[in-house]
């Protein structure tokens, strides 16, 4: 069973299930992609748009009520996809967002054309909070395109990487597999996730994402990434150093 911890499953707080048909349609597609395990992750925008917090909980627990009902196999967490503004390190000060299934990592993005020297200055930023990034579908940044670069933000900062498991099998240019190539050959890759919107062409891929992985690098690649959600998401859950998330 794959641990997906990027997805904008829960209804009505982003742009992700608009209504809870969608959401329990999405369970119901996440377990039948292979998925036990859904970090459920919701855009944040800290000082742009204010988070439905109150919704977000109401939604969750009710999608978590529909599952036991239903008997589905999964297990959901909150989490958050936070997009790195001038206000984020104070909310998470505040604990005001939702950390990765209550762990000490948070899973953050940047504007897809921000200057490396931005997300630099940006991850110094989280970890001085105590908080540690993973970093939201790498491939997206058009200004992160070397193996180095990737390798000196995961040293500075403890910071894990996320790729989409779409950008596995998507037709994707040379420069780009090379890339990818790289990546996955030097082990820095730490998660595959859905990034799974209620959208077309959106929708949950994890078993086809892995199958690419698998065809195009190998199974050890695909195994060792398999089981790093397990370890990482649920090592932290009983991290007493974990940080809550409040309501405050
Ligand atoms: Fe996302």
């Amino acid at each position: 069973m794959y641990t997906d911890i990027h997805s904008h499953v829960i209804w009505g707080v982003d742009d992700g299930a608009e209504t809870k048909e969608e959401t329990f349609r999405m369970l119901r597609e996440a377990v039948a992609d292979g998925i036990g395990t859904i970090v459920c992750t919701p855009h944040i925008t800290p000082g742009i748009y204010a988070f439905p917090e109150e919704k977000f909980q109401d939604n969750y627990s009710a999608a978590n009520e529909w599952i036991k009902e239903n008997d589905l196999p999964l297990k959901l967490y909150q989490g958050a996809e936070i997009l790195f503004t001038d206000a984020t390190p104070q909310m998470l000060r505040d604990k005001r967002i939702p950390s990765m299934a209550g762990s000490r990592y948070i899973l953050v993005e940047f504007s897809p054309a921000e200057k490396m020297a931005v997300i630099m200055d940006a991850l110094q930023q989280i970890t001085a909070t105590g908080y540690l990034p993973i970093i939201a579908h790498l491939e997206r940044y058009s200004n992160i395109r070397t193996t180095d670069q990737v390798r000196e933000i995961k040293e500075r900062f403890q910071a894990m990487i996320q790729i989409n498991a779409r950008s596995l099998f998507r037709r994707q240019p040379l420069l780009r597999r090379r890339f990818f190539s790289g990546l996955f050959q030097e082990g820095l890759v730490d998660f595959i996730a859905t990034d799974t919107h209620a959208a077309p062409g959106r929708e949950s891929c994890m078993s086809k994402g892995m199958e690419a992985l698998r065809r195009q690098f190998g199974a050890g690649t695909a195994d060792a990434i398999e089981r790093r959600p397990y370890g990482v998401i649920l090592k932290n859950l009983s991290d007493k150093m974990v940080a809550s998330f409040s309501n405050g």
